[in-house]
C-alpha cells in the first residue's frame, strides 16, 4: 500500500511516500525551487517522492494531508465572526486545499481521472504526534507536539503505545508557546520566518533579569499554560501564516502589542545594535520557555507512566530545552525526528493513516535523516564538466572511499574550509554529513571565518559540531544520541578549550552524534580527523549561503565558488584550488 504525504499551502512546504509502512522519500519544497521555508503546493517534493519510489500517480492508494478544517470548528467560527480579515483568509485557504486534488494531477502533467487514491485529513498536530512517535524506536512512549499554530491549537500531547496514539489533551489559539516566542522574537529587531532560532542562539549571552516579567507574558497554568494576551494582538488581528503567492515565502505579521515596549522597553529595530538589554530580554524570553515546557513534560512524565518522550513542533528544535530534559525531568530517553516543524506534517500525516487509521502494525524507525534526492556519479561528473572548474583553478581527482576521507580530513585538519556533498539530501533543516560545510574546530577564529567569508551571518550564532557517537560522553556532559541536531550539552569543562569554534558562550553545543551505521562516509571522515588531531569532532555548518541548503551538485558547485571555500567533496571527486 502506497501513502502520500503532502504539506502544501503551509509553510515548509513537503512530500513524503511510505509504501507498506516503511519511509522510502521525505523532502521539502525549498530544495528544489530554491525559496527558503517554501509553502504553496511542493509540486517538485511529490514528484520526485514518486520518482524515487518508482510509483505512477494511479498507483498511490491514499493522500494523506495534515490539515483538518473541522477540527475545532467552534472555536473557529468564533474568532471568523470577530476578526472578517482573517475568516476571508481562511477562505481562501480552504477553496486551496478543496483543489488539491486537481493540484496534484497537475504537479504531475496528469488529468484527475488518473488519481485512484482516497484522500485523508489529518489535524495539524495529530500529524506532528504521528511524525514524533511513529517512525521513533519506542513501542510506548510519551509524545508532545509544541509550536505556533495548526488547525486553531499549538499544543497536544499523547500517549503511544505500539501503533496508537492516546490525546490527553490541547491547548487551542490563542494560547501559544511558539507564537509567544516568535512576538518576543519580533519584538527584538528579527523580523524574518524561522528567526527564532537566532534568538535563541543570543539568549546564551544574556542572564534572565527579565524572567519575572516573562512570567506574565507566558503564564504556567499547571499542567499546561496560557498567554498574558495583553502582551499580543494575534488574539485580535488574526493569527494566520501568509505567503507572497509570487515568490512563496511565508510572512507573519506583527505579534506583540504596545504593552511589550511599555512593560520591557523599546522595541529593537532590525538595524540596531544589539545591547546587553536585548540579550538580557532574549535570555529571560527562553528561560520563560523551558520553564514552561519542562513543566508540563514533568506532568506528561505522570500522565503518560513511560520512560521516554516524543517531541515535535517547532518548539521542539529549541535544542537548548531539549538538553535539559535529562536533568529536569525524569524521562531518560528523547527522540526528535530531524523535520520535527510543519515539514514532518507529510511524514507524519502518511504515518497517522498507516497506524492510526489503517491500524497497521510498526515496522519501521527512523534512524536517520537521509530521505532526500541522490546524485549518481555520472551526473556529478556531468556537473564538474559543465562548469569548467577543471580549467578556472581547481584540480578535481576522483579518489577511493578511504583516500578521500584521508584527503578530507587533512584539508580540515590544515584549517581549510570543506565542502562536503555525499548521497541522499537530508531531511529536516539541520546538515548532517550530506550537505555539510565542514571546518576544524579546534581554531577559535573559525567562526568568524566562516561567518566573514561563507554564512553571512551574525557572529552571535554557534555552529555545530559533529562527533562520533561512540566519543559523546567523552566529550559532553551527556551522552544521549543525538543524531539529528535537536539536543544541546553542555561540553566538558577539560575540552572546552580543544573544540572552541562549535562550543557556545554558555559552554553548550548542539551536537550531532554520528553513528557508523547512519552514515559510514561521514563517520569515517570525522574518525580520519580523530586520528590526525586526537579530536574526534569536527566543525558542521548546512552546505548554503542565506539559501535553502544546497541539494543538486550544481548549486554545490555554484556555492563552493561563490563562497571561495578551499576545498570540494562531491561523492568520490575532490575538488581543491590548484
Ligand atoms: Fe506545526
Amino acid at each position: 500500500m502506497n501513502i502520500l504525504g503532502i504539506n502544501a499551502y503551509h509553510g515548509n512546504a513537503s512530500a513524503a511516500i511510505v509504501c507498506d509502512g516503511r519511509l522510502v522519500a521525505a523532502v521539502e519544497e525549498e530544495r528544489f525551487n530554491r525559496v527558503k521555508y517554501a509553502a504553496g503546493f511542493p509540486a517538485q517534493a511529490i514528484r520526485y517522492c514518486l520518482g524515487e519510489a518508482g510509483l505512477k500517480l494511479r498507483e498511490i492508494d491514499h493522500v494523506a494531508v495534515p490539515r483538518n478544517p473541522w477540527a475545532r470548528l467552534g472555536t473557529k467560527l468564533f474568532y471568523a465572526v470577530r476578526m472578517p480579515s482573517f475568516a476571508r483568509e481562511r477562505a481562501k485557504v480552504i477553496r486551496k486545499f478543496t483543489g488539491i486534488r486537481e493540484a496534484l494531477a497537475k504537479a504531475l502533467d496528469a488529468g484527475p481521472e488518473a488519481i485512484c487514491a482516497e484522500f485523508h485529513r489529518v489535524e495539524h498536530h495529530q500529524a506532528h504526534l504521528a511524525s514524533a512517535f511513529f517512525v521513533s524506536p519506542f513501542e510506548r512512549a510519551a509524545v508532545l507536539s509544541a509550536d505556533g499554530l495548526g488547525d486553531f491549537a499549538s499544543t497536544m500531547w499523547a500517549t503511544g503505545e505500539g501503533s496508537r496514539m492516546k490525546i490527553h489533551g490541547a491547548v487551542a489559539f490563542p494560547h501559544s508557546l511558539g507564537l509567544y516566542y516568535t512576538a518576543v522574537t519580533q519584538y527584538l529587531g528579527f523580523l524574518k520566518f524561522g528567526d527564532e532560532y537566532k534568538v535563541m542562539g543570543l539568549a546564551a549571552y544574556g542572564q534572565p533579569e527579565y524572567l519575572d516579567g516573562f512570567r506574565e507574558v507566558a503564564q504556567s497554568n499547571g499542567r499546561a499554560f496560557r498567554l498574558g494576551l495583553d502582551y499580543f494582538t494575534h488574539h485580535r488581528t488574526g493569527p494566520e501564516m501568509s505567503w507572497v503567492e509570487a515568490d512563496k515565502t511565508p510572512a507573519l505579521g506583527r505579534m506583540y502589542s504596545d504593552k511589550m515596549p511599555e512593560r520591557f522597553g523599546p522595541v529593537r529595530a532590525p538595524e540596531e545594535l544589539l545591547e546587553a538589554r536585548h540579550r538580557n530580554l532574549a535570555a529571560s524570553l527562553q528561560a520563560r520557555l523551558e520553564e514552561i515546557y519542562l513543566t508540563m513534560l514533568r506532568a506528561l512524565r505522570v500522565e503518560s507512566g513511560s520512560k521516554a518522550v516524543c517531541l515535535a513542533g517547532g518548539v521542539a528544535f529549541n535544542c537548548v530545552a531539549n538538553g535539559k530534559i535529562f536533568d529536569e525531568t525524569p524521562f531518560e530517553q528523547v527522540y526528535v525526528q530531524p523535520a520535527a516543524g510543519d515539514a514532518g506534517l507529510a511524514v507524519g500525516a502518511a504515518y497517522y493513516l498507516w497506524h492510526q487509521k489503517l491500524r497497521h502494525p510498526r515496522r519501521f524507525v527512523m534512524d536517520h535523516a537521509y530521505w532526500g534526492p541522490e546524485y549518481s556519479a555520472g551526473r556529478i561528473r556531468a556537473a564538474i564538466k559543465a562548469n569548467a572548474i577543471a580549467s578556472s583553478g581547481y584540480s578535481v581527482s576522483e579518489l577511493p572511499e578511504e583516500e578521500l576521507a584521508c584527503a578530507a580530513a587533512r584539508i580540515v585538519a590544515d584549517g581549510k574550509i570543506l565542502g562536503w556533498f555525499q548521497g541522499r539530501a537530508e531531511w529536516g533543516p539541520r546538515a548532517l554529513g550530506n550537505r555539510s560545510i565542514v571546518a576544524d574546530p579546534r581554531r577559535t577564529e573559525m567562526k568568524e571565518i566562516l561567518n566573514r567569508r561563507i554564512k553571512h551571518r551574525e557572529i552571535f550564532r554557534p555552529f555545530a559540531p559533529s562527533i562520533l557517537a561512540e566519543a559523546t560522553g567523552e566529550w559532553f556532559e551527556k551522552s544521549h544520541p543525538s543524531p539529528f541536531m535537536t539536543l544541546a550539552y553542555t561540553v566538558r569543562a577539560e575540552k572546552r578549550s580543544l573544540i572552541p569554534a562549535p562550543t557556545h558562550v554558555d559552554g553548550t553545543g548542539r551536537l550531532q552524534t554520528v553513528n557508523r551505521d547512519a552514515n559510514p562516509r561521514y563517520w569515517r571522515l570525522i574518525r580520519e580527523f580523530g586520528n590526525l588531531t586526537g579530536v574526534p569532532v569536527v566543525l558542521n555548518t548546512s552546505f548554503n549561503d542565506n539559501e535553502p541548503i544546497v541539494c543538486r551538485p550544481e548549486e554545490a558547485i555554484d556555492c563552493f565558488l561563490r563562497t571561495q571555500m578551499d576545498a570540494l567533496v562531491l561523492g568520490d571527486f575532490l575538488v581543491t584550488k590548484s
